[in-house]
């Protein structure tokens, strides 16, 4: 689990701010300063001389130092561009505030005061993105370094001035519970597979929520899997001597309502493709197969830290992917625990397998109003829509506008796929009940409409492939590189719809 010990405080006014450095957020072309002007008058000359270079002019993310003198002490100014104020949407604080964070922390100091430009509405959200984003934004993964990359300091304390703004608590508090949340996720994404397996994971999640009364985590292993014919997830997991986990995480707060939203993930710990080994290029990053799991842990760690007052259910199947002589093989039958065959003629689209599993389990014992899941589904996901959106797909109008509003809340994109019986049709099998590959074209809808297969009439499902969303292979000015936690925050709204 990981949770920052940073700091983020509100200050009355700038008189009594004791960072060292500044941090102005500024829309393209303002050259205002306000109040900062009184601690540093050579600001607006300095501003306009790297405006006249090219040097800044406020686009989004753009950044400059400054290291104007104040009073004998070197205090350092740092610009942070929110882009064209017509553009501008209160969530793009999640990047721009990260990027501020990264820079001061870069620079080696431990804390630093927030400023903002004429910011007067949407204040609650602005908040909860800046909090969201100076925790998300220090993330990175070092636990393997055995020297830390120059880093002296821990990055310690923001003071944000945003004076007349009552509320920065609540709203502050939640966007540290979801960045904390989102790194949580991130960080389970990014520990190597010889160390994140099946048990791990499901352990990990027993510890996160081990302080939270509220949440249960029921964890299965081998036998109780078997016990219930969940043949299809014990198949794909059956080349590893690590053995398969299926996690449940329950958060029931309110007594009066039966059903509860219930999100799956995929939690494939390593994906080798199996017996249809992948290429080794880039066969590392297999080890993020499980993002979607990790995402539903996130996920509900936020949602019951900010103490929402809605019931949400994780479910999470855990597996392994790799080839041995206990392995399946292509052209195997699988008799899944919703008593449909699979015909695996590809052991590389394990993901779909183990999840038809899982969505029965949902379906079967947790009586959702609705199961959403997230998987790194398919490949064919990042060549449609690359690492910029995720891949969206579903059978019911409500739910999809419900999800699309907490996307667009959260500010992780998604764009809809077209699930048709064309799609659907590429996936009969000669012997079984549905075949686990559609073949290349359409790859993404394809899965999408195999899972599909396995949603009962009346069930409200939707489905994201988070295949390129989920893992940044560079490093962005708000973001280390690796795990992403994209959906946390997405689960974290939902929940309140
Ligand atoms: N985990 C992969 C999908 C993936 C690829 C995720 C790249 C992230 C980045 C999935 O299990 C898989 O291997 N899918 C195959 C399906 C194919 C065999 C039909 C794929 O996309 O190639
Ligand atoms: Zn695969
Ligand atoms: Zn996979």
């Amino acid at each position: 689990m990981i949770n920052m010990n940073i700091k983020i405080l509100s200050v009355k006014s700038l008189d009594g701010a004791k960072s060292p450095v500044f941090v102005n957020f500024m829309f393209k072309d303002d050259k205002i300063f306000g109040e900062l002007e009184k601690f540093f008058p050579q600001a607006p000359k300095m501003l306009k001389d790297a405006a006249e270079r090219k040097e800044f002019v406020g686009d989004k993310n753009q950044t400059i130092i400054f290291t104007p003198e104040k009073k004998g002490k070197a205090y350092k100014l740092v610009l942070i561009g929110l882009g064209e104020k017509e553009k501008f949407e209160p969530n793009f604080f999640y990047q721009c505030a990260g990027t501020a964070a990264r820079i001061v922390q870069k620079m080696n100091f431990e804390e630093c005061l927030f400023s903002f430009n004429g910011m007067n509405k949407d204040l609650e959200t602005i908040v909860f993105n800046v909090a969201r984003g100076v925790i998300v934004g220090a993330y990175q993964y070092d636990n393997f370094m055995s020297k830390k990359d120059g880093k002296s300091f821990e990055f310690k304390k923001v003071e944000v001035f945003l004076p007349g703004f009552k509320g920065f608590d609540k709203y502050s508090g939640e966007g540290v519970n979801v960045g904390n949340a989102v790194n949580t996720a991130r960080y389970l994404a990014d520990t190597p597979a010889n160390i994140a397996t099946p048990d791990f994971m499901a352990r990990e999640a027993k510890k996160i929520f081990l302080k939270n009364k509220k949440v249960s985590v029921e964890i299965l292993g081998k036998k109780q899997l078997e016990k219930l014919k969940m043949n299809a997830h014990l198949g794909v997991g059956g080349g590893s001597k690590h053995e398969p986990r299926f996690v449940v995480i329950k958060y029931l707060p309110v007594k009066t309502s039966k059903k509860a939203k219930v999100f799956v993930g995929k939690g494939l710990t390593f994906d080798s493709g199996g017996i249809s080994i992948k290429p080794s290029e880039k066969m590392d990053e297999m080890k993020y197969d499980m993002a979607g799991g990790a995402t539903v842990i996130g996920a509900l760690k936020a949602i019951s830290d900010i103490g929402l007052k809605s019931n949400v259910i994780g479910v999470v199947p855990l597996a392994e992917n790799l080839p041995s002589g206990t392995a399946i093989r292509p052209g195997d039958v699988l008799r899944s625990a919703s008593g449909k065959t699979i015909e695996i003629a590809n052991t590389d689209a394990e993901g779909r397998v183990v999840l038809s599993d899982a969505l029965w389990y949902a379906q079967k014992f947790l009586n959702p109003e609705m199961v959403i899941d997230l998987a790194t589904l398919t490949g064919a996901c990042l060549v449609a829509l690359s690492t910029h959106y995720a891949g969206f797909m579903h059978n019911d109008e409500k739910t999809k506008e419900k999800v699309f509003k907490s996307a667009d809340m959260a500010g992780e994109k998604i764009w809809e796929m077209p699930l048709s019986d064309e799609f659907r049709d590429q996936n009969k099998s000669d012997i079984a009940d549905i075949k686990n590959i559609g073949g290349r074209e359409g790859g993404t809808v394809t899965a999408g409409a195999f899972l599909e297969f396995f949603i009962d009439e009346g069930t409200k499902w939707a489905h994201l492939d988070i295949a390129g969303t989920a893992w940044t292979t560079k490093e962005k000015p708000w973001m280390s590189k690796g795990a992403v936690g994209f959906g946390v925050c997405l689960l974290t709204k939902l929940a309140n719809l």
